[in-house]
């Protein structure tokens, strides 16, 4: 995580910006503030539409999560609004955990207001009473910003029965936070730890837009994919298609970090190039050349200084073979020593598994101590040989884990190893 004061503070006017037009310029405690900047004209919007209307206005923007799986919010909105059981539960994911991950409380800390209306607007859609927030536990100014939000909210009939006058339509939002395990943001992760239970993923199917919380249909949904939805319906959907591209709509957070001149949040339009990105964040420090870009995260995948040509869609990420996960540009310049930096994360998912299912609870303690022999250059280490069990390892927690943690947790490796050349160098 960057510095408070490293952080990109977006300008206010003509920025073009939409997800962060207000962070760094409104006060983020004011509901005078936020309604004087468009603050609740989406959820008034979205209360003529009705249910069916804000499902139709999300799906033809094509929004697709940001928390990193990229599903479509309008097949999830419309899979639980069509579930005869009831209560619907809403869930808003802010455990935001991933290493290298912090657009998300950028946006709670500079923007509670958004958050809390555009659950109100889930909310709606798809048919919840109440909405759970459940906060990474390591943001304390983001809890204290979101209750005060919650709570004015409250007061000023944005919240709670009969919202902004209309009939029969009651939501309301309690926090509950998160205690510091990586794993709790996994979506049904999140349902145990509410419940009560330990935090530890259940399979899925069945999904849970039809058993999710208590075993009700749930929407869940990432804080970056709720603050698009004000700007869908305060603009309309064709507007938004026509930000990014065809097959990847509106705009995107990427958080950057590690050998870059200015860390922090950016507002790009999906298809911008990772080499413009770098450029808007100053590139890496004077003097240094890249070494690689880690894309989408410890789960994701290394992009090589020859490929910053890429454009930063779901599509074209994927065809290159890494993904845009929650939004992580890693920069590593000629400096960065990689081996270590693969070790960290080794043990970073050595770590954070949570142990129930074996491939994972095993494989991720397997994997740490190869790469461990195979960085260090153990005399008694037969490289070639960990470089096998490495991948022989790697594809069985891929195959075999319950959830994404134990499934991505070889990925940086493999990308190193293969994209980076690291194999080679390794075994030499
Ligand atoms: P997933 O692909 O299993 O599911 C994505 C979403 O779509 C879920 O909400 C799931 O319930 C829903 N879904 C999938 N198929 C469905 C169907 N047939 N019907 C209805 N709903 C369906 O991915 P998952 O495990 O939820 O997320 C993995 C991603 O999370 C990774 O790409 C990783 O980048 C990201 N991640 C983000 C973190 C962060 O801090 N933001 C932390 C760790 C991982
Ligand atoms: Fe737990 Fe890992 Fe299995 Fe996920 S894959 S359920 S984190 S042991």
């Amino acid at each position: 995580h960057v510095d408070d004061e490293r952080a990109e503070v977006p300008q206010a006017g003509d920025s073009g910006l939409r997800l962060l037009k207000r962070v760094g310029v409104v006060d983020p405690e004011s509901l005078d503030d936020y309604r004087a900047t468009g603050g609740y004209q989406a959820l008034r919007t979205a209360l003529l539409l009705g249910p069916s209307g804000v499902i139709r206005e999300i799906t033809d923007a094509k929004l697709m999560g940001r928390g990193g799986a990229a599903f479509p919010t309008g097949r999830k909105w419309d899979a639980t609004a069509r579930q005869p059981v009831r209560p619907h539960y809403l869930v808003c994911n802010a455990d935001e955990s991933e290493p290298g991950t912090f657009k998300d409380r950028l946006l709670m800390e500079g923007d509670p207001f958004a958050v809390i209306e555009s659950m109100t607007i889930a909310g709606f859609a798809a048919g919840c009473s109440k909405g759970y927030l459940y906060l990474r536990g390591e943001y304390p100014r983001a809890l204290h910003l979101l209750r005060n939000a919650i709570s004015k909210a409250r007061e000023r009939g944005f919240l709670g029965a009969n919202i902004m006058g209309h009939e029969g339509f009651s939501f309301d939002i309690e926090i509950r936070r998160g205690a510091g395990a990586y794993i709790c943001g996994e979506e049904t992760a999140i349902f145990n730890s509410i419940e009560g239970f330990r935090g530890e993923p259940r399979s899925k199917p069945p999904f849970p837009v039809e058993q999710g919380l208590f075993g009700k249909p749930t929407v869940v949904n990432n804080v970056e994919t709720l603050v698009n939805v004000p700007v869908i319906l305060t603009e309309g959907c064709e507007a938004y298609t026509r930000i990014g591209t065809e097959g990847s709509t509106g705009p995107k957070l990427f958080c950057l970090s590690g050998n870059v001149s200015r860390p922090g949040v950016y507002e790009v339009p999906f298809g911008t190039t990772l080499g413009e990105l770098l450029d808007l964040a100053g590139g890496v420090p004077p003097g240094r050349e890249l070494r690689a870009v880690l894309l989408g995260g410890a789960a994701g995948g290394f992009v090589r200084p020859d490929e910053l040509g890429l454009p930063l869609t779901i599509e074209d990420a994927r065809a290159a073979g890494t993904t845009l996960g929650s939004g992580v540009v890693l920069v590593l310049d000629d400096t960065a020593d990689l081996g270590s930096f693969l070790l960290r994360i080794a043990a970073f998912f050595r770590d954070e598994s949570c142990g129930q299912c074996v491939p994972c609870r095993i494989g991720t303690v397997r994997q740490e101590e190869a790469l461990h022999r195979l960085v260090g250059k153990r005399p008694l280490s037969t490289s070639a040989a960990d470089l096998q069990l490495l991948r022989e390892v790697g594809q069985v927690m891929r195959d075999s884990s319950i959830c994404g943690l134990g499934q991505t947790a070889w990925n940086a490796i493999e990308s190193a190893l293969d994209r980076l050349g690291y194999a080679e160098e390794a075994t030499s």
